[in-house]
């Protein structure tokens, strides 16, 4: 398969590139650099540097590539900074998130892989979480990816495009090449590593907080990028695929994961 990654040199992106590779795909990895980084794409990859607010770059990239599918990763992804800048959190996942979907439209790609996110749950009702739990963002950043979801949803039935959109969070893990990299690090896991080795004098936790299911994602080390693979796989071969990888995920997710992804050809997204 030929796949277009947008972020693909970010944390999630990098990692998830070296597997379709390792798988046989062929790819190529679409990012600005505004927090990715040029070493983190694979070799074996085309990179494009660009911004997918430039429609007609987009657009050309989209139209010279014609890919099976795209996997969408790049986004602002900052909680506590989309509560004091919203706008750059609506523009970019928003906004010129609509340049990519017309340029897929436009170029006749069919496969859609939306990297969503658990916030889009907002405060959960209960736990452990499920995916019939009501989407109700507390956040400019769940908002703007819940909102990508609803898009999303609006081209599948109007024009065709069908997606997957996975609701998960705590990522963590790394390949042997790959690995988490932000210029700004606000997860648990690396902020630990880097009082292990000296770089932060401390990490202060939320003690306020209630959250069995992430200490419990942490420490699986579940590595997303493999996740995202075997989705992949699922989306672009035939059902028996798709069953195998939703086992798969069932199988080796903690549960407030498991249901994190929502088939298109099933009613639409809440
Ligand atoms: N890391 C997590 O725990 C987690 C959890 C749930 C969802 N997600 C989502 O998964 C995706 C990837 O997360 P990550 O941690 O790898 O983030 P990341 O910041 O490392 O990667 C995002 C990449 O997108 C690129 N990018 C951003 N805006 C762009 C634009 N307009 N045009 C081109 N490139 C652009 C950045 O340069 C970066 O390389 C994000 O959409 C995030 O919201 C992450």
């Amino acid at each position: 398969m030929n796949v277009f990654v947008t972020g693909g040199a970010g944390y999630i992106g990098s990692v998830c590139v070296e597997e379709l590779l390792e798988a046989g795909h062929s790819v190529t990895v679409f990012d600005n650099l505004s927090e990715g980084h040029r070493s983190a794409v694979d070799p074996r990859a085309t990179f494009i540097a660009g911004d997918f607010s430039d429609r007609a770059l987009i657009d050309s990239a989209i139209g010279r590539v014609k890919p099976d599918a795209v996997i969408h990763f790049a986004a602002h992804a900052l909680v506590g900074e989309s509560m004091t800048n919203p706008s750059k959190y609506f523009r970019n996942n928003v906004a010129s998130g609509i340049n990519l979907l017309d340029a897929c439209v436009t170029h006749g790609v069919r496969k859609f892989v939306f990297s969503s996110t658990c916030a889009t749950y907002g405060i959960p009702e209960k736990m452990p979480m499920d995916e019939s739990l009501p989407q109700r963002p507390v956040n400019p950043y769940g908002e703007s990816k819940l909102m990508f979801e609803r898009i999303l949803s609006w081209y599948r039935d109007l024009h065709g495009l069908e997606f997957v959109a996975f609701r998960y969070f705590n990522a963590a893990g790394a390949s042997a090449r790959f690995g988490e990299h932000h210029r700004i690090e606000t997860h648990l896991i690396p902020n630990i590593l880097k009082v292990a080795l000296g770089q932060k004098a401390q990490v202060e936790l939320n003690t306020n907080l209630r959250t069995p299911e992430a200490t419990q994602a942490s420490s699986r080390l579940m590595p997303p990028a493999t996740l995202f693979r075997k989705y992949f796989d699922g989306l672009v071969m035939d059902s028996p695929t798709s069953a195998l990888a939703a086992k798969w995920m069932t199988a080796s997710a903690p549960a407030s994961l498991t249901t994190a992804a929502k088939w298109s050809r099933s009613a639409r997204s809440p």
